[in-house]
């Protein structure tokens, strides 16, 4: 078997044949891959533990922890092709394999074999708190670079992460003090 190697990420720049026409500059396109490629990675990273979670729920709240995971990972899910269409709109190159994501997520996998109920809400909540920032620090670096498209489409992504943290959040108080 032919033995792999994971490439490191080049967001930019791309081959000519995917230059993609830009009034940006070249500056501009690598700064705005290079912050947005992050984030598509964390979403995948993202993604998979809270389907995680939805598969491996068990407890007296099941039913709505495994109805909220999924709920919350399909929010997730739709906000990648997004994300991944403006780098390549700009002129920049995107992910392309599980490698690529392992190689630029910052949102650490959960290989746990058994997470309470309590701790999956916590972790999700914490990991979306982290999403949340690096989103709203990309929108600033979106708006810096010209890129008000970009910027436009992450304060959507942004404003669905937040509906997430409160969503978590407030589940949280009930597991808290145990009411
Ligand atoms: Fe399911």
């Amino acid at each position: 078997m032919k033995a792999t190697s994971i490439p490191k990420a080049k967001s930019y720049p791309p081959p000519h044949q995917l230059a993609t026409p830009t009034e940006l500059s070249p500056q501009e396109v690598r700064a705005v891959a290079e912050a947005v490629n992050p984030l598509i990675a964390d979403a995948f990273a993202l993604y998979v533990k809270t389907k995680n979670f939805h598969w491996h729920v068990y407890g007296p709240h099941f039913n709505d922890y495994h109805h909220m995971f999924d709920e919350q990972a399909g929010d997730i899910l739709d906000s990648i092709d997004g994300m991944a269409e403006r780098v390549r709109k700009i002129g920049g190159a995107t992910i392309k394999s599980v490698g690529h994501i392992s190689n630029l997520q910052t949102i650490e996998d959960d290989n746990d074999e058994l997470v309470s109920p309590e701790d999956m809400v916590r972790r999700l909540a914490e990991d979306n708190t982290r999403m949340a920032k690096t989103i709203h620090d990309a929108i600033i670096l979106c708006d810096k670079n010209r890129d008000t498209a970009t910027s436009n489409l992450l304060q959507d992504i942004l404003d669905k992460t937040d509906r997430r943290k409160w969503f978590l959040f407030e589940t949280l108080q009930g597991t808290i003090h145990g009411t």
